[in-house]
């Protein structure tokens, strides 16, 4: 979804008439009456959902009491999902993970002087320092497959394992890769590329509600979750541990940044369809669920 259409219809759907629409959004009266007709049915649905979005936080940790839960899908024998997303594309080999040389600091400097760093230098990361950040917080160390079940071990704790979230990247400036969007194999310890072109870059700028930070950023990490890896054995109250796995990821990152001399910043605030849209995803068997800008920190921080 483009930036015009998500304003058009965040504002439409706060109840807006037609000449406050205008004013906030710049859209002239010809587009308006375009959008009008268009998402008329998706302001329909968006209109009859708004009712149930009021209470839904208070209503998600209450239904997913422990005490509400079915036997879930693995109980039942049901096929278990892949720990890993297949994906075919071309690779890019990164450093290998137990040979990345990265100045060490110590753990009570990195948590002293982490902050959120929203600019950034010029100064792109190295190789190095990306297969760096990658291995915190997403490489897999082991992987154990069979018939009854799959999963990986990596360096962020994860519900039972499950580990269902996956890592994409959008990289600006990193020594010896092509600006693009790339998808980050957690087996492989490898980039695959996604999409190379100028409109990638604007898409997820947008898809960021234009947060300055992603256009500045030399990487712009995104994970996107597979809900059903989690919920396959917890089903329901999986959805929960999505977000807390989430968290350990955002702050893993957050310390290997400060290693390798950068900063970062976490992404809550993003136009949900635009960044599935970025990715290809359909939001409801994946789909992005936090994201993060990464930097080197300019000079005299
Ligand atoms: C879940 C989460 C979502 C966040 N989303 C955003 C965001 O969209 N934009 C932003 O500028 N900062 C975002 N932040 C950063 C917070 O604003 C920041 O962590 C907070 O102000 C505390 O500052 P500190 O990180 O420097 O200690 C987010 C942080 C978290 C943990």
């Amino acid at each position: 979804m483009d930036m015009k259409s998500f304003e058009y219809l965040y504002h439409k759907a706060r109840g807006m008439d037609r000449e406050r629409i205008a004013r906030e959004t710049g859209l002239s009266d010809d587009e308006i009456d375009m959008m009008e007709q268009s998402y008329a049915p998706l302001l329909r649905e968006i209109a009859a959902e708004m009712p149930q979005a009021a209470d839904i936080g208070k209503r998600f940790v209450r239904l997913t009491r422990y005490i509400y839960a079915n036997r879930a899908d693995q109980e039942l024998d049901m096929p278990r999902p892949d720990a890993v997303k297949p994906r075919e594309g071309e690779m890019i080999a990164l450093p290998g993970t137990s040979k990345i040389a990265i100045p060490s600091i110590s753990l009570h400097q990195a948590i002293d002087q982490r902050r959120s760093l929203r600019s950034y230098s010029d100064q792109p990361f190295s190789l190095e320092e990306l297969s760096f950040l990658l291995w915190a917080s997403s490489w897999a160390r082991d992987f154990r497959s069979s018939e009854r079940n799959e999963f990986t071990r990596r360096n962020v704790p994860s519900a039972g394992s499950r580990h269902s979230l996956e890592c994409y990247l959008l990289i600006q400036r990193v020594t010896g890769v092509k600006p693009g969007l790339y998808y980050y194999h957690p087996l492989k310890h490898c980039l695959v590329v996604i999409d190379q072109s100028p409109q990638i870059f604007v898409a997820v700028y947008d898809g960021c509600l234009r947060q300055e930070m992603v256009r500045n950023s030399a990487v712009t990490f995104i994970l996107s979750a597979v809900p059903y890896r989690t919920s396959w054995r917890y089903g329901q109250r999986g959805y929960r541990y999505l977000y807390i796995d989430a968290g350990h990821v955002g702050q893993n990152i957050h310390l290997a940044a400060e290693a390798v001399g950068g900063g970062a910043c976490m992404i809550g605030a993003f136009q949900d369809e635009a960044m599935n849209e970025c990715l290809g995803l359909d939001g409801v068997q994946e789909f992005v669920i936090y994201a993060a800008a990464l930097g080197k920190k300019p000079s005299g921080q």
